[in-house]
């Protein structure tokens, strides 16, 4: 099967990732279709925190060398983490996962609501960017607001966005994309919609990272949530905030933990070898286009464009085989001419087969794809299929070929 006219030599990529190399007993290399559920690292993500174990672990603050390096790590990963999100080092709080840090910072936002104050969330969201305000909102006697999603495409419906927000909004939640289906909702029209009511906006970018560039400062919102294991390194959260936000809420803090902001954000020791892999996983990602001008911000957004282009391939194959396969039902946009506004991450149920059957199958031909509601709780349930197993989640990234979106099409095919 022929490559796509390449924005980047995918195959020199893919020989970076170990991982990508693995196979079934009968020779037939693994497609991890599951990259939502988390993607694959490169050797330099590896490297780098085995050389943080192999040169010798220490806490911070200390007198001695390997504490001084680990401070280091922790700068380096900071301006790491700003370059990829659009914030500045001071803006980065670093945890061990966005849905730790969202609840950690929605206990703190909750104390300063009052009752009758309104937060709004979405239909679309993970449970990550929901729940954490919905119980804020309930320790303080604030009223939540539910914005829904368009039946046809399972987009964020306007009118709904609009009909949410009153003068009483605290605060407005939603996602920069969809975990479940794909959905990239127009962020910035959303953001000052929120703004022009003067509500704190809370972005879950944590999806969005590993197809687009994010970009806390420029979308105008106050918070943005990542994850680093879904941008090709370790397991860790991470949330940008706005200096004044950080600064003025008080989090819940250890007595002798920094009193300055970020660092009072941060419970605990933190995963110093996950934050240098992270650097390492920023390094990766701003070289992915071979740019060599501009700052490390301006490289990651040439390598992002070419990721983009690259899933845009790979997306319009997979909807243009999955529209030939009548015992396949998708969830989310279908149409090609829409690609800018959607990931390469499709909901999908073959034929009444149970999703938990169907991933079972593709897993017996080496391809692995998750199922369930993969915490999209509201949307599932929106949808109808959170009773009977949710869908079946088939996501790439770009280090995908499609060859291998072909072979979840073959795979899908032969099913019944
Ligand atoms: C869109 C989205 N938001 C939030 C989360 C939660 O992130 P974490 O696993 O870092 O808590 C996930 C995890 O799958 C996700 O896909």
């Amino acid at each position: 099967m022929r490559e796509p006219t390449a924005v980047f030599d995918v195959q020199r990529l893919r020989s970076a990732f170990p991982a990508l190399a693995r196979s079934d007993d009968e020779g037939r290399p693994f497609v991890f279709a599951d990259a939502p559920g988390g993607s694959q690292v490169p050797d330099a993500v590896i490297d780098a925190v085995a050389t943080r174990y192999r040169s010798g672990l220490s806490n911070t603050h200390g007198a001695f060398t390997t504490s001084e390096e680990t401070d280091r790590v922790i700068a380096d990963a900071r301006r790491a983490a700003a370059d990829l999100t659009g914030a500045e080092p001071g803006e980065i709080v670093f945890g061990p996962n966005a849905t730790t840090l969202l609840l950690h910072l929605s206990r703190s936002l909750g104390k300063t609501l009052e009752p009758g104050d309104e937060v709004v969330v979405t239909r679309l969201d993970h449970d990550a960017n929901v729940r954490p305000w919905v119980l804020a909102a309930a320790d303080a006697g604030a009223v939540v607001r539910w914005v829904d999603v368009r039946d046809e495409d399972v987009t964020i419906d306007p009118d709904s966005f609009d009909a949410a927000l009153s003068p009483r909004t605290r605060l407005v939640a939603f996602t920069l994309a969809s975990n479940a289906v794909g959905t990239i909702p127009p962020a910035a029209d959303l953001v000052a919609r929120a703004k022009e009511r003067g509500a704190i906006v809370a972005l879950d970018g944590v999806h969005l990272a590993q197809h687009r560039l994010p970009d806390l400062r420029g979308s105008g919102a106050d918070v943005l949530a990542c994850s680093p294991y879904k941008f090709f390194g370790p397991h860790l959260g991470i949330l940008a905030a706005r200096r004044e936000l950080l600064e003025s809420l008080t989090p819940y803090k250890l007595v002798p933990a920094p009193d300055e902001a970020p660092e009072r954000w941060e419970t605990g020791t933190q995963n110093h070898e996950g934050l240098a892999g992270l650097a390492a996983a920023v390094g990766y990602l701003a070289d992915v286009a071979g740019a060599t001008d501009g700052t490390r911000r301006d490289r990651l957004s040439a390598s992002y464009d070419a990721i983009a282009a690259h899933e845009r391939v790979l997306a319009d194959r997979f909807l243009a085989g999955v529209a030939e396969l009548p015992h396949v039902r998708l969830w989310g946009i279908a149409d090609r001419t829409r690609l800018a506004e959607r990931t390469p991450t499709f909901a999908i149920r073959v034929g009444d087969e149970h999703p938990a059957d169907t991933a079972k199958r593709l897993a017996a031909s080496g391809i692995f794809v998750w199922d369930g509601d993969y915490y999209a709780r509201e949307i599932m349930t929106r949808l109808g299929l959170l009773e009977s197993g949710g869908a079946v989640r088939v996501g790439f990234c770009h280090y995908h070929t499609v060859d291998e979106v072909d072979r979840v099409l073959e795979a899908l095919a032969s099913l019944p």
